[in-house]
């Protein structure tokens, strides 16, 4: 059985992988595939029956577009393992028709949590009025907003939420998440469903989205939910851009609130040079890189080589979202 993944995951993590009966079909920078021996094999008869996406997929000049390629139209696939939460992009849709399990990986959470954390304590704390002071070798005080004592409104309380959650809980936040089915264990002191959003968005200093892309969410921050928003608030979106009606976010920023948009992921991307958002003084943009944790890459291997010992058994994978891939 061959497994499809970039030479640099074979690199790091063939040594976790090797299993009797399983070799490795790697993608190299340039596109190429590449048995271990070296021998080269033409994207025809490359037969993987396993694909790995791996975040080093998306880093600069990694064959992204050669992988999934394959991984679209390769027949002899029957599982794909995603390096990241999401399942919004059409090659899920492509492979879920053809019958090929999907599986998904949360190793994103942390980092993404850590994210949130740094860009509202250097909003709170205006760290740019040090910086800025810093550059002129000027000593010059402020007072700034503690997190202690805020409230954070947390839409969408999975991997990322709950990560999020229990990070402002730590900092003496109050928190109130908002998902579909609340839980009894969710990491918050409340959670709402959506229909209660009306009620709680003007509570909230910290607005986080970590909502997925689907039907229900799309332009879930719309005029209506900005202007429920309270004066000094920040918006947090690692989730995806659709989940922002970006016009009404300009409009609502003129206006001042919120105070501060945060944005790591966008309608389209990469972010048009040009866009306003580029521009826009009450806004920080990060080209989707709040997952950027160099921790996620053991995190996934970890993952895989636990699901690749559930595939070769027969047993149920873990973060199987087959079912949920429309
Ligand atoms: N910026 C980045 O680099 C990056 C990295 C990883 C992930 N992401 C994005 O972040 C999203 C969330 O990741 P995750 O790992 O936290 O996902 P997850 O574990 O699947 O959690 C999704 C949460 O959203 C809730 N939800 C789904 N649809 C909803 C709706 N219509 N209304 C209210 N709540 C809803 C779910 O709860 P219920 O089912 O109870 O509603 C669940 O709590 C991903 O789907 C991906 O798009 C971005």
């Amino acid at each position: 059985m061959r497994i499809l993944l970039t030479t640099v995951a074979c690199e790091r993590y063939w040594s976790w992988l090797a299993r009797p009966g399983v070799e490795p079909i790697t993608v190299g920078q340039d596109g190429g595939l590449a048995l271990s021996d070296g021998t080269t094999v033409d994207h025809e008869d490359a037969d993987p029956e396993v694909a790995w996406g791996t975040s080093d997929l998306y880093l600069a000049g990694a064959p992204l577009r050669p992988f999934f390629e394959l991984v679209s139209s390769c027949i002899t696939i029957r599982w794909f393992q995603s390096a990241g939460a999401g399942f919004d992009g059409p090659v899920f849709a492509r492979l879920a028709g053809r019958g090929v399990r999907i599986s998904n990986a949360h190793a994103n959470s942390i980092p993404i949590a850590e994210f949130i954390m740094r860009s509202v304590l250097d909003h709170f704390q205006r760290a740019d009025l040090w910086r800025g002071a810093q550059s002129e070798n000027r000593w010059s005080k402020h007072d700034y907003r503690e997190v202690f004592g805020s409230t954070w409104l947390i839409l969408g309380l999975g991997g990322i939420g709950s990560a999020v959650a229990e990070r402002a809980r730590a900092f003496g936040a109050t928190t109130i998440g908002c998902r579909r089915r609340p839980s009894a264990s969710d990491p918050t002191d409340r959670t709402v469903i959506p229909d209660q959003l009306p009620g709680v968005i003007g509570l909230a200093d910290v607005v986080v989205l970590a909502l997925p892309a689907n039907p229900d969410t799309a332009r879930f921050v719309d005029a209506p939910f900005l202007a429920a928003m309270r004066p000094g608030s920040i918006l947090v979106n690692v989730g995806r851009g659709s989940l922002v009606d970006e016009a009404a976010l300009l409009t609502a920023l003129d206006r001042g609130v919120p105070e501060r948009a945060v944005l790591d992921v966008f309608a389209t991307e990469p972010l048009p040079a040009g866009h306003p958002l580029w521009r826009h003084p009450a806004v920080v943009v990060t080209p989707h890189n709040a997952a950027g944790g160099v921790g996620r890459y053991e995190r996934q291997a970890q993952l895989f080589a636990e699901n690749l010992d559930r595939y070769l058994s027969g047993e149920a994978l873990l973060s199987d979202i087959t079912a949920l891939v429309t």
